[in-house]
């Protein structure tokens, strides 16, 4: 079966909230996606086999940055490259919206998360002390470089050819 990429709705939630309360210490609620699905610089989307959600990320644009909100795969599907494939469908979407500039809040000890997000030009910029008020973790803060530079673009052809079949 096919991985296919949706813009995340209403119709989600459900779905959405269960894998949140797995792959996140301190899940969003119901109220708090509502609140960001109607934002226009939003760009939420999921991932589904058939019915099935195995993953989903959000972006939220702030002048010309892509702020990554979230990102989760459901756990017995990662390691195949969706996160990759979702992060891929951020960076368009988000581009097309106007981003020059991708950023985002990091768990220190996420290697997983960080080894993703280094695979897509991130790096670390700075930290931000006790960020994760259920255990005080730090945060680092990645930033890329202009994604609309022809190396960035570059990079982002590489990842495509890698991860755009991915599932
Ligand atoms: C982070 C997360 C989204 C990655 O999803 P995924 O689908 O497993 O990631 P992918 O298969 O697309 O991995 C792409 C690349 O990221 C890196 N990576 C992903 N998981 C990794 C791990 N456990 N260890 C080391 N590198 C890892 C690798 O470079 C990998 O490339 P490769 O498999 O070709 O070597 C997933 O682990 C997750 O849902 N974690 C819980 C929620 C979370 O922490 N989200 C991030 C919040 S900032």
């Amino acid at each position: 079966m096919r991985l296919v990429m949706g813009e995340m709705g209403e119709e989600d939630l459900a779905e959405v909230l269960e894998l949140e309360r797995k792959a996140f210490a301190s899940p969003w609620t119901r109220d708090m996606y509502l609140r960001e699905l109607e934002k226009p610089e939003g760009c939420y989307v999921t991932a589904r086999y058939g019915s099935e959600l195995v993953g989903y990320g959000g972006t939220l644009l702030i002048l010309d940055e892509a702020h990554v909100m979230t990102l989760a795969v459901k756990e017995d599907r990662r390691r195949r490259g969706i996160g990759a494939r979702l992060l891929l469908e951020l960076v368009r979407r988000s581009e097309e919206k106007g981003a020059r500039f991708l950023t985002l809040e990091v768990r220190r000890s996420n290697l997983a998360a960080i080894e993703l997000y280094e695979r897509f030009g991130f790096q670390i910029m700075g930290e931000r002390k006790h960020y994760y008020l259920d255990n005080l973790e730090n945060a680092f803060i990645m930033w890329t470089d202009d994604i609309t530079t022809p190396e960035y673009r570059r990079l982002l052809e590489g990842l495509w050819e890698r991860y755009g079949n991915a599932g």
